[in-house]
This record gives C-alpha cells, sequence and structure tokens, in this order.
C-alpha cells in the first residue's frame, strides 16, 4: 500500500476514534476524586474577583494571522488579573499559547483557559450544513465529519466548540434550521449524540477531543412565526417531548457543557430558568458539567423585563444555574458585590466555579496547558487528501433526490452540449453555508468546476449566470434562454444566498428568492430536459417548479467538496440515498407543518368540508418528512411482529424485507414509526422510533429488522408520568413517512 493509503487509514480510524469505550467522560472525571480535592483547594484561595473571572468568557477575535485588535492587551491584563475564565473567537498556535502562558505563568493561581469558537460543521475541511448532514441518516459519518472538525480545530489551539446545536425546528421561517437536524426529536436525539462524540471522543487522553456544547438550551426553535429570538410558548409536554430530547442525548454522550439560549419559555427566559437549568438539566438528568449563556443573553433579561437591571440579570442567571456569562461582562462587574450582599449565596458561585474547573481539569489543561495547538499537526491533517474524501463522501450522502421523471438523471458523462445556469452554479461562498469557521472560499470546489471535471473532454458546457439570487433583473434572462437551446440538457441551479438562514436570518418567504422562479419557468419553456438543482439552507415551496421540471435535487450547501459530490449523483458516480430531515411544505401559508402532527377531531380531508385543512391548497406537504429518491426501486414487503400482543415492560422486534427491485445498486433508509392509538392525552399521527441505512445490490432482498423496547412506546401521561399506557399501537415500516407498510400490536397489562 503506498503511504498516503496507509496514513489515509490510520487517519481515519483516528478520526472514529476507539468506538468501543464505553465509561462516559462523566464518569471518568467523577470517578476522579483527586480532581474534585483540587478544585476544593483552589476555590478555598479563590477571591471573589478570581471567582466572576472563571465564570466570565470575552470575544477576542485575534489570531495568528490578525493580531492587531486593540482589545488583545486589555484581555491580556485581564488574564494576567485571573479575570478571564474563556476567550471565543481566538486561534491560532502561537496566539493560544502566549495567552495561556500569561494565565498559567503571569497570574497568581495560574488555572489555564478556554479557547471556544463556533465549529458547527467543519473548521477548515467544511463540511455540508448539518441539515444536509442530517439528510444522510448516517450518525457514524456525522461522528467521523465531527472527529475531523476537532482534530483541524485543537491543532489550532481551540479546545471548546459552541456546537453541536440541537434545536427542533418545525417552522423552515426560522433560519437556524440550517444549523440542526430538523423536526424530528428522534432523528435529531441520534445526531445530537453523534457530533458529541465526534467532538469530545471516546476520552479526553489525547489533545484532539475538544469540549462539545449543546446548544440552544432550549426549545429556541419554537420561536413564534419563526422569527429568529421571539416569544416560545408551548406546553411542558411539548417542551419534553420534542424540544429537550436531542438534548438529554448530547447529556447522555457526555457533553461537557449547555449553552442556555436567548428565548423565553411561557415566560421565563431560558438563561434566568431554574426549571430548565437546574430541576430538568442537573435534578432530573444529573448533568454535572457546564452552562454558558448564549452571547449577552443575560444582559438581556433586563430587556425581557424579567429584571429591573444588570445586577439583577446577573443574580438571576447565576441562581438560575448560568455557570459563565458569555460577553457581556455582569459576572465579572455584580458578582462579588452580590455575593458580599448575601443576594446570591457563595456556595452558587462556588459550583459554578467547580464546574468550570472540573472541565478544564478533564481536558487535561492543568496538565499541559499548551496540549492544545499543533503546527506539525496542523500541517499533517488539515485539509488532507483523507479529510477532503471525508466531506466529499459526506457531501454526496446529504443530497435527496426529490424528482427523476422518466429517469432523466444519471445524466450521461458523454453528452455533447451541457447548459448550466444559475447564479449558484460557480459560487463559492454559499456552499459553505452559514457558521463556516475558518471556511475559505479558495478550497471549496464550485458546482460548476465539479461538472467540468466529470464530463468528458468531447463534452460542450455552456455557463450563463441567468440571474442574482436576489433582485430583479432579467437581463441574464435572454443568454441563459440561449444556451439552453443549444444544449442537449440543462442543469439549472437556483436557491438562497448562505447568508439567507443562519441566525437573525428568518424569512417571511419559502419560495425562491428574488427573480429565480422565473428563470426557471423561462428555462423550462425551452423544451429541454431540465434538472433543477437547489442550494438553500432550509425548506422552499417549489410547488411550481415540482409540477413542472422533470428532475430536482435538494443539495443544501455542501462545502468544500460541493461541485464534486453534486457532479458525483448527477453523472451516476453514486446513487443518491439522502432522506428529507424536515418536511418541505407547498407554501409558507402551510407552517407549521410537521409529520408528527396531532390528529385532531377533524383531520384534515381534502374532500371534506368542515375538516382541519386549507380550502386553497391541498393538506398535504410538498415533501413529507424521510422522502427522498433513488436511481434504483426499493420494495417493502413480508412486514411482521414478533408478537401481536405485549406487556409494558416486554420489547417488540419488527421485521421487513426490503427489495432492491431496480437495476442499480444502492443505499437505502429503511424508516420505522408508531402510533399510539388511544391514550389518557392524545398522541401524534406518527412518531420516528427507528431506522436503517442499508447497502442492496440491483436484485438483492435484506430482512432488516427494528427493536420497539418500553422506552419506544413511553410518553407523559395525563399527569406527566413517562409510562408505556396499555393500547393498541401502530407500526409503519418504509421509505419515508408516508409510503409506508403498516401492522398493529396490543399493550396489555399482565
Ligand atoms: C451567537 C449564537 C451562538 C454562538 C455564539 C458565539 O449569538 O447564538 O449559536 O455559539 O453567539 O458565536
Amino acid at each position: 500500500m503506498k503511504f498516503i493509503h496507509v496514513f489515509a487509514c490510520v487517519l481515519l480510524f483516528l478520526c472514529i476514534g476507539n468506538p468501543f469505550a464505553a465509561v462516559s467522560m462523566q464518569a471518568q472525571v467523577l470517578r476522579n476524586p483527586n480532581v474534585e480535592q483540587k478544585i476544593d483547594s483552589l476555590i478555598a484561595n479563590m477571591t471573589f474577583d478570581e471567582k466572576a473571572g472563571q465564570l466570565s468568557q470575552y470575544s477576542g477575535g485575534f489570531n495568528d494571522n490578525a493580531t492587531d485588535n486593540p482589545a488583545k492587551s486589555h484581555y491580556e491584563e485581564l488574564i494576567r488579573e485571573g479575570k478571564v475564565g474563556s476567550l471565543l473567537n481566538v486561534h491560532g498556535v502561537k496566539t493560544t499559547h502566549d495567552l495561556q502562558r500569561i494565565a498559567v505563568e503571569g497570574s497568581r493561581l495560574k488555572i489555564p483557559l478556554l479557547f471556544g469558537l463556533d465549529v458547527i460543521h467543519g473548521y477548515k475541511t467544511i463540511f455540508p450544513i448539518p441539515l444536509a448532514e442530517a439528510s444522510s441518516w448516517n450518525p457514524g459519518m456525522v461522528e467521523r465529519d465531527e472527529r475531523i472538525a476537532a482534530r483541524e480545530a485543537s491543532a489550532d489551539g481551540v479546545n471548546w466548540t459552541f456546537a453541536p446545536m440541537v434545536d427542533i425546528a418545525r417552522d423552515p421561517r426560522w433560519g437556524r434550521i440550517t444549523e440542526g437536524s430538523g423536526e424530528d426529536p428522534y432523528l435529531g436525539s441520534v445526531m445530537a449524540a453523534a457530533r458529541v462524540r465526534g467532538f469530545q471522543g471516546a476520552n479526553f487522553d489525547s489533545a484532539v477531543s475538544i469540549l462539545a456544547c449543546a446548544k440552544h438550551f432550549a426549545a429556541y426553535g419554537a420561536a413564534e412565526g419563526g422569527r429568529d429570538y421571539n416569544t416560545v410558548d408551548i406546553s411542558e409536554r411539548t417542551l419534553r417531548e420534542i424540544y429537550l430530547p436531542p438534548f438529554h442525548a448530547a447529556v447522555r454522550a457526555g457533553a461537557g457543557t449547555l449553552m442556555s439560549s436567548f428565548n423565553e419559555i411561557a415566560g421565563v427566559p431560558s438563561s434566568a430558568n431554574h426549571h430548565l437549568l437546574t430541576d430538568i438539566l442537573r435534578g432530573e438528568w444529573g448533568f454535572n458539567g457546564f452552562v454558558v449563556s448564549d452571547w449577552t443573553a443575560i444582559n438581556e433579561l433586563h430587556v425581557h423585563g424579567i429584571a429591573a437591571n444588570d445586577a439583577e440579570s446577573a443574580s438571576l442567571a447565576l441562581n438560575a444555574g448560568v455557570d459563565m456569562a458569555m460577553e457581556g461582562g455582569l459576572y465579572q462587574e455584580y458578582l462579588p458585590a452580590l455575593v458580599k450582599e448575601g443576594k446570591i449565596p457563595e456556595t452558587v458561585v462556588n459550583e459554578a466555579v467547580r464546574r468550570v474547573l472540573r472541565e478544564k481539569f478533564r481536558l487535561g489543561l492543568f496538565d499541559d496547558p499548551y496540549r492544545f495547538g499543533s503546527r506539525a499537526r496542523e500541517k499533517l491533517e488539515t485539509l488532507s487528501a483523507p479529510f477532503l474524501a471525508s466531506a466529499r463522501d459526506a457531501a454526496r450522502q446529504s443530497i435527496v433526490l426529490l424528482k427523476n421523471d422518466n429517469n432523466i438523471l444519471p445524466l450521461k458523462k458523454t453528452i455533447k452540449t451541457l447548459a448550466v445556469i444559475g447564479p449558484l452554479a460557480s459560487d463559492a461562498r454559499d456552499p459553505l453555508g452559514s457558521w463556516s469557521a475558518l471556511g475559505d472560499t479558495s478550497n471549496v470546489v464550485t458546482a460548476l468546476q465539479g461538472i467540468q471535471r466529470a464530463v468528458s473532454k468531447e463534452t460542450k458546457i455552456l455557463y450563463a449566470r441567468g440571474c442574482d439570487i436576489v433582485g430583479s433583473s432579467k437581463d441574464g434572462f435572454s443568454e441563459a434562454i440561449a444556451v439552453a437551446k443549444k444544449s442537449d440538457a440543462v442543469i439549472l441551479f437556483a436557491g438562497e444566498a448562505s447568508s439567507m438562514s443562519g441566525e437573525a436570518a428568518s424569512r417571511s418567504s419559502l419560495d425562491l428568492p428574488g427573480i429565480q422562479g422565473e428563470l426557471v419557468k423561462a428555462v423550462v419553456a425551452v423544451g429541454k430536459p431540465v434538472v433543477l438543482v437547489l442550494m438553500n439552507g432550509r425548506p422552499l415551496s417549489i410547488s411550481w417548479e415540482a409540477e413542472h421540471v422533470p428532475a430536482i435535487v435538494e443539495t443544501w450547501f455542501l462545502g468544500v467538496q460541493t461541485g464534486n459530490a453534486i457532479a458525483d449523483v448527477l453523472f451516476g458516480n453514486y446513487n443518491p440515498a439522502g432522506k428529507l430531515p424536515v418536511t418541505f411544505p407547498r407554501a409558507v401559508g402551510q407552517v407549521p407543518i410537521y409529520y408528527n402532527h396531532k390528529n385532531t377531531g377533524r383531520p384534515g380531508n381534502d374532500t371534506v368540508h368542515y375538516t382541519s385543512r386549507y380550502i386553497d391548497l391541498p393538506s398535504s406537504p410538498l415533501f413529507p418528512f424521510g422522502y427522498g429518491l433513488s436511481y434504483t426501486k426499493f420494495e417493502y414487503g413480508n412486514l411482521r411482529l414478533s408478537a401481536e400482543e405485549i406487556s409494558p415492560t416486554d420489547s417488540l422486534t419488527v421485521s421487513v424485507d426490503v427489495n432492491n427491485a431496480g437495476t442499480r445498486d444502492g443505499e437505502e433508509v429503511a424508516q420505522l414509526y408508531i402510533r399510539d392509538e388511544y391514550g389518557s392525552v392524545t398522541r401524534p399521527v406518527e412518531e420516528l422510533k427507528g431506522f436503517k441505512k442499508i447497502f442492496l445490490k440491483a436484485g438483492a432482498t435484506k430482512t432488516v429488522s427494528f427493536t420497539l423496547t418500553p422506552e419506544s412506546l413511553s410518553m407523559l401521561n395525563i399527569k406527566m408520568e413517562k409510562v408505556v399506557e396499555p393500547g393498541t399501537f401502530k407500526v409503519f415500516v418504509g421509505t419515508n413517512s408516508v409510503d409506508v407498510k403498516e401492522a398493529s400490536f396490543k399493550v396489555v397489562e399482565r
């Protein structure tokens, strides 16, 4: 084997780490009593100011390539005075080591710093946005990708990431839907745990594992109107059954930190919410890491109207369970006085400091403050061929085939003349998506470049921009129409700018922005075969396109390997297997629309007037949760259950035969849903409880089995107790949440 292959194998194993390590990080720290003793003695020696310092994080904005930030010397002074627990947006081997040296050699107590950064879907090797990676339904791939992100970030001195973002999102107007894993608690939980394992590894023995931070705790995605930062007013039941499970999964996976969110929940802002941050997170879940606020979220308690002034905000937040203040400086400014005045028990401050110090011990920073940051590893690994191969693999698996009439796809690489149209085809910035850390456009393979590389030398590619992503100018239409007319087929790119999703980027419309919709119509009118390739950060209401364009491919924002992955799918090097992690509405007026909805007393029926529906739209979504096509065809049959009746403590095995009835090998995500037909409270018409991604050669059949456990069947009853209630359960298995085979069983008290 060539060296590169050996290196690649070693590196990829290292990326995934030792999957068999069973001991959770929490247990390791808890089993280390002398860490607690060391923390005791540190706390005993700390002044009020030094305690407040450990609970304070500031944004630096400087690194090895940008050192001219005037605030740098100010922060160096604060570090020397023991008034900084962590810096964010600071990276670089030299920069982090210089600052760490001030902390551990220049301050009184020599407590090392945490360096945090938003490493959401890659550090320099940028992977698909999380919503895209969720479309792969492949937690092993997601874990691998986050491991690579951790390797690159830690080599650059970063030891804490503000990820995974695990907010459930049922409203695609909300721009931050792009950062999460969609609308479902089960898929969201599986992905949350995978991301934490990727970042933190099996343990913190190597200086590759970085601290994870599950955010934004909690229910940030339930903002009314999908408008970022807006009011959240949901029931405790909805909070616990829909929005909390991915956070609980992250905690069980050993996440070292959580981030409290900006929003209120039913009148109480998360960053002042003792019920959320202490009763549930610590009392019920046993979390013993620490909570950092979102950016100035503590200062905003005054704006929410729950604190009369900054001192009260600081008191409310710390007493609720926010251990560290990100920016805003309120803990440093007010905690010493609040403790002296008895408004905050010193024990509460000490416990917060303990949690922060515990994570610093867990990271090994007291043993070796300089363990993070390695130019040698950075040179060897960052943007290396194996990492880029993983990015290409992830991008391919994230692509969802939405339509393929007459098998127009895959296109032939020897096609004579191919038109490539649209502003996003040649764009290198938008494929990086939002929160792209140190991603650089120079590392992006654009869609056009990928297509150019994939086709034969004889193929003539005609490119036309057609229009801009926003704006109303049709000046480019004539050129687009002209190249379409000369072509044998058209690949038409349309979608959003990456800035149209992410933080503070909610949209009131889900249509293609600007004049793109008209460009699509104009190109389709030419009459050549058209493949519409979407690049976007949220579901789009592409109703006209879904009816009139013969082939549609959802590519989201795929990161540095965008062009190669799109070409792999369009020309058949890879058979797409992505499935939607979020429902696509026909129009924004249908929102909120999600698959695991309640039945109501008059379930929507387009043929019955007095039912829950719109008179101007069908009740069904444009594309349902779990939907995605393949270049082959999978057929499900022989659904069988291991029993017709079980007790509330039994498990049940569900089996189904999946056949690849087509002519191409391919992957399929078999999905398992249940419906608890009658309960002490109403239950969703469907709930995802399992999925398996399988590979089937053409003509092959495989039996896929799932296990439904009491955990799978449990719910919160009318008294909010977690129970399995007797009664009939339906089981659905299939290729998406609609096209399913059905069976049923009973739970009976014995
Ligand atoms: C932002 C975001 C949060 C991010 C933090 C630090 O406001 O809400 O997701 O981690 O600030 O950049």
